[in-house]
C-alpha cells in the first residue's frame, strides 16, 4: 500500500504533506510517514527547517477514531508528536482547513503555526466522550492560556484563525491559497534560530478561574464524565512540568477511552454520519439545483423554517394569506436575527444580508419562481391536499415539492397533486431555525433524485437529517406517543408528574413528559371545546392552565418560569383517578422506566421491523439531536443494547405490553439493534 505522506524539498526545508482524504485524520500510516519524516530531518545535515502540512480539503482533523477499538499501535500519537518538538531545527505546520483534535496538537507540538484565514482550530475530542490526549491539556494552557485551554478541552467547539491568532495559537496568517509558498517562506526566516517549545513553556494561572469556570458550566456539563475530567486535570497539573502533565493525561485518557460514555458518544459520531447515507440510492446521483425556496406560511414554523434558508444564504419567498400575518412573521425573523446579532454570533450586514434575499408577499403565484417550496400551514388534510393541489398547478417543472407535517400521510398530500415524484415531507422541529434535527419522509413515489437533493440540502442549512418512511408521527414522534400514554397512564395509576419527569431528568434527559407538555403548550392538539372534557390533559386545557406561556400547566410557574408543584393539579388528578375508577398502587422508579422507556425502544423495534427507518442509529439520531436524549447514553435503541434486549423484553411482559417481534427475536438470539 502507497503512504499517505510525501516528502519534498524546497531548498534546504523538508516538506511532509500527508494526504489521506477525507479529513487526513492521523492513521497509523499517516504517524508512520511523519515519523519517519521527523527521523530524516534529524539525520541529514542539509535539512534546516521542516513544514508539515496537509493535502485535499483539510488538516489533520484528529486522530483516526476508526482505530480507536483495535488498539493504538506504534508510533502513537502522543509520543509522535514528543518527537516532533523535540527536533533541534524548527518544525512548521502550515494550517487549512480544521485543525482538530489531535491535528490541533500537532500543531501545538510544531515550533511555528502558519494558517490561512478561513482555518479552524479545536479540541472536540469531549465531544467523544474523551480528553486531548497527545498533548494537548499540557500544551495548550502553555500556548493559549488556561482560560482558552479549559473553553477549547471542555466544549469541543472551534475557533477561527483569528482568534487563534488573537491566543497565541496561530504565529502569523498566511494569504488564502497561498499557504505553502508562506510557510516556505516563515520557515526560510526562522532558519538557524534557536527553536521555541511549548512544552517548556511555564503556565500562568490563577486557581480562581477553575471553581469559575465549573460554576458556569454546571448546566452544561450535567452528568458528562469528560468535561470535569478535563478541568480536574488542567487544574492538577498546571504548577507542574510537562512531563508529568502528560502522564497524567495519559491516565486520564484511557479511564475516559474505556468508559461507556465515550463508546456512546463515538455512536453518536458515526450514526450521525450514516444517517446520510439513503439505502438504494447510487452516490453519484445528480442532485436538482436549489436556488431559491418557497415557504408557506409565515407562523412559527414557516419562519423558522425560512431561516435555515435565509442563513445559508439561500433566497426564500415566504408566502401568507393576509398582509398582517405576512408582516408579523416578517418581524419575527428579523428580531431573531437581532438577537443573535445582539450577542455577537452574527453581525449588523449578516442580518441585513439574510433580511435582504427574504422575499414576503402575499401572492401564491409567485412560488413558481421557486425550486423547493416547503408548505407549513395547518396540520389537517383538508387543507393540505388543497395546498398542494393550488401548488401543482403552478410550481415549476422538477420543483420539490414539501410538507413539514409532523404526522400526516406523506402520500395521500402527493396524491393530490400530478407529480407525486416530486413531493416528500420535510419534518423540521420546533423551533426550526434552531432544533438540529430534520426528518426527510419518503414517501412511495418519491423521487431518488428529490432524496439525495434534500439530504444535500439539509447539510448545507446544517441539519442533521434522517430518512423516515410514511407512518403516523414518522420516527420521533410516533416514539414519542407510547411514552406520553403511559405517562398519563401512571399519572391514573397513582404516580405524580414530578415523580416521571424528575427519572426522565436523573437518566439525562433535558425534561421529563410533562415538562415537556409544560413548555410546548398543554393546548397543542386540543380540540377547544370546553365542554368536552375526555381526560385530565383536556381538563388542564379547559382551566387554562395550558402550560409554562399561562404560568400554570402540569406546574405552576412563577415570573421568572420557575415549577413548583400545583395544589389544583393534584386535585384533578384526584378528580380523574375517581372518575375513571382507577385503582392507585405505589409507583417505582423501574416501573416508570419500562413504562416510558422500554415502551419507545419496542416502537422504535416496530418502525425498523416495518422499514420505516433504514437503520437502528437513524433511530438514535433522530432522539439525540430532536428530543434532548443524552448522547453520552447513545440514543434510545443503543442503549436498550446496553441494558440488554432480554432485561428489555422481559420489563415489557411483566407490565403486559405486547413486545415487538423484531425486539423479541433479536434478545433470543442474543443480538443487538447497533451493529
Ligand atoms: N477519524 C476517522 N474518520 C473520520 C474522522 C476521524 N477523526 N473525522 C471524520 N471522519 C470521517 C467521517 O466518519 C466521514 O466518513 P464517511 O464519509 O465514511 O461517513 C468522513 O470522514 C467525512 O466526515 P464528515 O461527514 O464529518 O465531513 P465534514 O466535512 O462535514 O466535517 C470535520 C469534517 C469537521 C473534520 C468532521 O468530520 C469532524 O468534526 N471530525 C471529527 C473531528 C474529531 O473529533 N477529532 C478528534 C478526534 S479524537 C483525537 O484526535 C484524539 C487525540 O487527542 C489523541
Amino acid at each position: 500500500m502507497t503512504s499517505p505522506m510525501t516528502t519534498s524539498r524546497q531548498g534546504d526545508i523538508l516538506i511532509l504533506t500527508s494526504d489521506n482524504p477525507p479529513v487526513n485524520a492521523l492513521s497509523n500510516a499517516v504517524r508512520q510517514g511523519l515519523q519517519a519524516g521527523i527521523e530524516e530531518a534529524k539525520n541529514d545535515d542539509s535539512i534546516k527547517a521542516v513544514i508539515i502540512t496537509c493535502a485535499g480539503k483539510t488538516f489533520f482533523a484528529g486522530a483516526d477514531i476508526t482505530e480507536f477499538t483495535k488498539g493504538m499501535q506504534e508510533p502513537a500519537l502522543p509520543t509522535l508528536v514528543d518527537q516532533i518538538e523535540a527536533l533541534d531545527k524548527p518544525v512548521i505546520a502550515a494550517i487549512h482547513g480544521t485543525a482538530l483534535g489531535g491535528g490541533c496538537e500537532v500543531a501545538l507540538a510544531s515550533h511555528y503555526r502558519i494558517a490561512v484565514p478561513s482555518a479552524k482550530f479545536g479540541l472536540p475530542e469531549v465531544k467523544l466522550g474523551i480528553l486531548p490526549g497527545a498533548g494537548g491539556t499540557q500544551r495548550m494552557p502553555r500556548v493559549a492560556g488556561v482560560e482558552t485551554a479549559l473553553e477549547l478541552a471542555t466544549k469541543g467547539d472551534p475557533i477561527s484563525a483569528t482568534q487563534a491568532q488573537q491566543v497565541g495559537l496561530v504565529d502569523k496568517l498566511a494569504t488564502e491559497g497561498n499557504l505553502l509558498a508562506e510557510a516556505i517562506a516563515y520557515a526560510q526566516e526562522v532558519i538557524g534560530q534557536p527553536v521555541s517549545r511549548s512544552s517548556e513553556r511555564p503556565v500562568t494561572v490563577d486557581t480562581a478561574v477553575f471553581e469559575t469556570f465549573r460554576k458556569t458550566n454546571a448546566k452544561r456539563f450535567r452528568g458528562l464524565d469528560a468535561p470535569a475530567t478535563i478541568i480536574d486535570l488542567i487544574e492538577q497539573t498546571a504548577g507542574k512540568p510537562y512531563g508529568e502533565g502528560v502522564q497524567a493525561e495519559r491516565m486520564g485518557f484511557m479511564k475516559l477511552i474505556m468508559g461507556k460514555q465515550s463508546a456512546a458518544l463515538r455512536h453518536v459520531f458515526f450514526a450521525e454520519r450514516k444517517a446520510s447515507k439513503i439505502d438504494g440510492i447510487a452516490e453519484d446521483v445528480q442532485l436538482r439545483p436549489i436556488n431559491r425556496v418557497g415557504v408557506i406560511g409565515a407562523g412559527t414554523m414557516g419562519g423558522g423554517i425560512s431561516m435555515n434558508f435565509l442563513s445559508a444564504g439561500i433566497p426564500v419567498t415566504i408566502v401568507e394569506m393576509a398582509q398582517d400575518a405576512l408582516d408579523r412573521g416578517t418581524a419575527t425573523i428579523r428580531k431573531n436575527y437581532e438577537a443573535t446579532a445582539s450577542k455577537g454570533k452574527m453581525t449588523t450586514e449578516q442580518v441585513e444580508g439574510a433580511m435582504g434575499i427574504l422575499k414576503p408577499t402575499l401572492n401564491f403565484d409567485d412560488l413558481a419562481e421557486c425550486d423547493l417550496i416547503i408548505e407549513a400551514v395547518y396540520e389537517s388534510m383538508d387543507v393540505k391536499k388543497d395546498v398542494f393541489g393550488r401548488l401543482d398547478k403552478i410550481a415549476k417543472p422538477g420543483a420539490i415539492l414539501a410538507s413539514n407535517t409532523s404526522y400526516l400521510n406523506v402520500d395521500e398530500i402527493a396524491a393530490a397533486t400530478s407529480r407525486p415524484q416530486d413531493v416528500l415531507g420535510l419534518h423540521f422541529f420546533s423551533p426550526a431555525n434552531i432544533m438540529k434535527l430534520l426528518e426527510i419522509v419518503r414517501g412511495a413515489k418519491t423521487a431518488d433524485d428529490v432524496l439525495a437533493t434534500a439530504m444535500a440540502l439539509s447539510k448545507k442549512i446544517r441539519k442533521t437529517a434522517v430518512i423516515a418512511g410514511v407512518c403516523y408521527g414518522f420516527i420521533g414522534n410516533r416514539m414519542l406517543m407510547p411514552r406520553q400514554v403511559e405517562a398519563n397512564h401512571l399519572l391514573m395509576e397513582g404516580a405524580t408528574p414530578e415523580q416521571i419527569d424528575k427519572v426522565h431528568v436523573a437518566f439525562g434527559m433535558p425534561m421529563g413528559p410533562f415538562q415537556m407538555a409544560d413548555l410546548a403548550g398543554v393546548d397543542i392538539g386540543w380540540h377547544r371545546d370546553p365542554t368536552r372534557i375526555e381526560n385530565i390533559r383536556d381538563a388542564l386545557a379547559a382551566e387554562d392552565r395550558w402550560g409554562q406561556k399561562k404560568g400554570a400547566g402540569y406546574y405552576d410557574y412563577d415570573e421568572k418560569r420557575t415549577p413548583s408543584n400545583s395544589a389544583r393539579v393534584a386535585e384533578l388528578i384526584e378528580e380523574w383517578r375517581g372518575k375513571l375508577g382507577a385503582t392507585t398502587h405505589d409507583i417505582t422508579e423501574e416501573e416508570i422506566m419500562v413504562r416510558t422507556f422500554y415502551t419507545m425502544v419496542n416502537e422504535g423495534a416496530k418502525i425498523l421491523e416495518e422499514g420505516m427507518a433504514q437503520r437502528a442509529s437513524d433511530i438514535d439520531v433522530v432522539w439525540v439531536y430532536g428530543y434532548g436524549w443524552p448522547p453520552y447514553k447513545g440514543g434510545p435503541m443503543y442503549w436498550a443494547d446496553q441494558e440488554g434486549l432480554k432485561k428489555i423484553v422481559e420489563g415489557l411482559e411483566k407490565y403486559g405490553f405486547e413486545v415487538a417481534p423484531l425486539l423479541r427475536k433479536k434478545a433470543e438470539k442474543n443480538e443487538k439493534f447497533s451493529k
